[in-house]
């Protein structure tokens, strides 16, 4: 509950004014599987915080109801392990019953920038994120949290919520931890075969074509291309947005632009992007 967990970070000697000198507490929110992915994130926080408080909890409230919720990987030694390793000073890892009154009403919206991209192809995910990310806030009350680039959409959903709804919290973006191959890290990894997990590669090679061209229109044709000649491959978007909006960016658009892309491959879904400069 949030009287212990304010307990705890007393026992870390993080109280009032502890941020004197440099940030006190951060924050990495995660739903556990962790990975080198998560474990890089850590390392940041680490950087940019005296102590380090790792969140583990797969939330409902962001899954669809004929996502992967139940089959979700729930590897909670492992992560605890791997908090240990990495020097984490608080694990949270809240029940659902603890997180959610049963008779709960009121959460976040995500706006607008909640029913694009991913919000398209996943209604209400992205405002269940943002309830339990700032649920998560309230509760640990980090003074820095730490997300990835890997999740480009959620990234800038938390940078404007933590603006419109001025959260005393500094949100510190991670770069995306790949495969030597160019796959991306991933919980979801785990669920692909051998060859499933050889047509996810057309992801980051997809990416990886687009950003060798110039213009929005070579580079969408030419991932776009990468994507088609993998068969094994459902597409849901390939998109070159705004990295703060998440809106379609046009042939004039100078400066950063995300190409990103979902698709899945048999039951996983996967995503991925890159940040691009334009000229
Ligand atoms: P999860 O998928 O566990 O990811 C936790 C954090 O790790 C996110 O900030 C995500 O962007 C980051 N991450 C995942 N794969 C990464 C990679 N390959 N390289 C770098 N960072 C990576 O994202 C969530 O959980 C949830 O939506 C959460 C924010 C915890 C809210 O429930």
């Amino acid at each position: 509950d949030r009287a212990g967990l304010l307990k705890a970070r007393e026992a870390l000697g993080i109280g009032a004014g502890a941020s004197v000198g440099g940030s006190a507490l951060a924050l990495v929110p995660t739903m556990g599987a962790l990975h080198e992915g998560h474990r890089s994130l850590i390392r940041l926080a680490r950087q940019r915080a005296a102590h380090v408080a790792v969140s583990v909890f797969v939330n409902p409230l962001q899954f669809g109801p004929n996502e992967d919720f139940s089959r979700y990987p729930r590897t909670f030694d492992a992560d605890l392990e791997v908090c240990a390793a990495e020097g984490v000073d608080l694990v949270f890892a809240p029940s659902v019953e603890d997180m959610y009154l049963p008779d709960r009403q009121v959460g976040v919206s995500a706006g607008r920038m909640g029913s694009i991209v991913e919000g398209e192809f996943r209604p209400g995910h992205l405002d269940g994120m943002l309830t339990v990310v700032l649920k998560l806030f309230n509760l640990v009350q980090p003074d820095v949290a730490v997300f990835g680039q890997k999740d480009a959409q959620q990234l800038a959903m938390i940078r404007r919520m933590v603006a419109d709804l001025n959260l005393p919290v500094s949100v510190v973006g991670a770069p995306t931890v790949r495969e030597p191959d160019g796959l991306a890290l991933s919980s979801r990894n785990r669920y692909l075969s051998p060859e499933d997990r050889v047509a996810a590669l057309a992801l980051s090679r997809a990416l990886h074509a687009g950003a060798g061209q110039r213009t929005p229109a070579e580079i969408r044709r030419d991932a776009l291309a990468v994507l088609a000649a993998e068969p094994s491959l459902a597409v849901d978007y390939l998109v070159l947005v705004d990295p703060a909006t998440f809106t379609e960016v046009g042939d004039g658009h100078t400066g950063e632009a995300v190409l990103a892309v979902a698709a899945r491959v048999g039951s996983t879904r996967l995503i991925d992007n890159v940040t691009l400069t334009l000229h």
